[in-house]
């Protein structure tokens, strides 16, 4: 009996996902091509990036034994020059070897001691007894200038849970040390007691004995989040500057005039990366932040995808603070080990303050753009976008690419009501459909990694609401339509922002690579990070569109993007 077309196109389906498979593990379909990932295997939280006689170090939750998370995590350890090329050293920095770090080498943070130009691995083991503990590990050989060899400090461990005020098995992930004007180095490591995540706060003279900070050693605690993983800790200026500023900066220490800082925290049970801003008193060890974290839209993210467990350091080289940051994968577990590996660090990010001092702008790393290839770049200029109207990109690799669009805005008084002072944007997003319904000023934006016949599409875009306290915007990344397969997550995230009532443009830019779409909105204030499996838009078969679903008119007054040449990974 011949199978009916439903028959047929669910059989075309499951032969494409048999095909897939096979594709996925000769080709390494959904590998990226300049995004930092190993050759193989699973990769979780960046550790201890630095940047350290010349040569960036960045570290990695790892698995050497597969693609799933493994019983003996391993510190990665890759070299680079720039941030964008990399050289994977064959040989982890640490991996689990004695009582106090057998189950486990866990995520940790790197400081080079101003006086004598000494770094120091400061990592959680997860010790026999199943506790996490904080050890430290130096360079075997400091003239090695790949830093290949790490010996583990005899002390170790260094520093273990504080009975009573937090649970001994979640007691983990030290930031980078910093000293105060008393000349006493200080660390935050992450830690819970039952709902109630806190960042412990510990000092030491000598950087090797460690105690509770005598003035307020529970630096920040925040009931109902569960686990406070991989906090983050740093100084940013308030001149609206990008430069960065280091912690070990004892000229500016108090100077609560000239910087503030930015206490970050993984928040566990919700996997994203939350923020305060705020100013540190650091004789009190007291930090009072200017925002909360409250579970509404109202707080500060780094990124409002998948983007997680991240981690930044102060680059001497170019002045300026560097963010890395964690994107999972959202396929099966066994598209994993099929693939053979799982895990992408997002590109590199600068980060720094708002002019306003009220949020961080990101932006992904300069050196990026020496991957464009100018061979193949399209430009658009003036382009008005009608209600209801799709224009295609081509002329570039749309599934290796970097966008780059400014949309010139209709005059907001039309724009739709939203009639609450708060709003979840992504319950805004998530009905059905809502790229495509039509609104007025917006939704519009981008279709990334598209089939030809829009079967599949991610759509990124904007829309604009009048709100009873002005102007907002709603980003969105929609996954629903991302991918044929069934298998794999494909939901929708969204943030909103207040905007001024004067905005006249808004602008995205958008980084495709595979299998990772990278957005980032309005200038860097809003990023939107994501895993997608097209089946059919891969490779020579991907496109890219700009569409306006607005009554309005948008006009697109400048889009550039280009091709994006491979970065060099190379093991050594
Ligand atoms: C965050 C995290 C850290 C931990 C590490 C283990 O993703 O759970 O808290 O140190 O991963 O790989």
């Amino acid at each position: 009996m011949e199978p009916n077309s439903s028959e047929n196109a669910s059989s075309n389906i499951i032969s494409n996902g048999i095909k897939n498979n096979k594709m996925i593990h000769e080709n390494h379909l959904y590998r990226t091509s300049y995004h930092f990932q190993p050759q193989q295997n699973w990769m979780n939280d960046p550790n201890g990036p630095m940047y350290y006689k010349g040569v960036y170090h960045l570290f990695y939750q790892y698995n050497p034994d597969g693609a799933t998370f493994g019983k003996k995590m391993v510190w990665g350890h890759s070299v680079s020059y720039d941030l964008i090329n990399w050289i994977h050293l064959n040989h982890p920095s640490l991996q689990p070897s004695h009582h106090y770090d057998i189950h486990g080498c866990f995520s940790g943070s790197t400081t080079i001691i101003p006086s004598n130009n000494q770094p120091f691995i400061f990592y959680t083991g997860f010790d026999e007894t199943k506790h996490q503990v904080q050890n430290l590990a130096m360079p075997k050989n400091p003239q090695d200038p790949f830093l290949r060899e790490w010996i583990k400090h005899p002390q170790n461990p260094i520093i273990t849970a504080p009975i009573g005020l937090v649970e001994q098995e979640n007691f983990r992930d030290p930031t980078t040390a910093w000293k105060g004007s008393d000349g006493k180095w200080r660390v935050i490591v992450g830690a819970r007691n039952g709902d109630i995540g806190k960042a412990i706060l510990y000092h030491s003279d000598d950087f090797v004995n460690w105690k509770l900070s005598p003035n307020n050693h529970e630096f920040y605690v925040i009931d109902g989040i569960g686990m406070c993983e991989c906090p983050d800790f740093f100084p940013v200026l308030i001149d609206g500057t990008k430069h960065g500023v280091d912690l070990d900066y004892s000229s500016v220490q108090d100077s609560n005039d000239v910087i503030r800082h930015v206490l970050k925290i993984s928040y566990q049970n919700k996997q994203q990366e939350y923020y305060l801003v705020g100013k540190y008193v650091c004789d009190e060890d007291k930090f009072v932040a200017e925002n909360k974290i409250t579970g509404t839209s109202l707080d500060l993210k780094l990124d409002h995808g998948e983007f997680y467990a991240s981690k930044s350091f102060f680059d001497y080289a170019k002045k300026r603070r560097v963010l890395w940051g964690w994107v999972k994968e959202l396929d099966t577990e066994q598209d994993d080990i099929l693939k053979g590996w799982a895990g992408l660090q997002a590109i590199p990010r600068q980060v720094w303050l708002h002019e306003n001092g009220k949020w961080l702008m990101q932006w992904p790393i300069e050196k990026l753009e020496t991957l464009r290839d100018s061979d193949n770049q399209v430009s658009i200029f003036a382009h008005k976008l009608v209600f209801g109207s799709t224009l295609q990109v081509s002329g570039i690799t749309a599934s290796q690419a970097d966008v780059e669009v400014v949309f010139e805005l209709p005059e907001l008084e039309s724009a739709e009501w939203l009639d609450s002072k708060e709003v979840d944007p992504q319950i805004v997003c998530s009905d059905k459909e809502y790229a495509s319904r039509s609104g007025i000023i917006g939704p519009f934006g981008l279709l990334a990694l598209a089939s030809k016949d829009l079967t599949e599409q991610t759509a990124i875009f904007f829309t604009i609401f009048r709100t009873p306290n002005g102007f907002s915007c709603l980003m969105c990344t929609d996954l629903t339509r991302s991918s044929l397969r069934q298998d794999v997550h494909k939901t929708t995230y969204a943030t909103i922002f207040a905007i001024d009532s004067n905005l006249k443009a808004i602008s995205l830019r958008t980084l495709i690579d595979g299998s990772i779409i990278e957005s980032f909105g309005e200038k860097g204030r809003v990023c939107i990070t994501n895993r997608v499996y097209p089946l059919l838009a891969t490779e020579k078969d991907a496109h890219l569109y700009v569409f306006n679903n607005g009554k309005q008119n948008v006009c697109i007054s400048k889009l550039n993007a280009w091709s994006m040449k491979r970065a060099k990974f190379v093991q050594q």
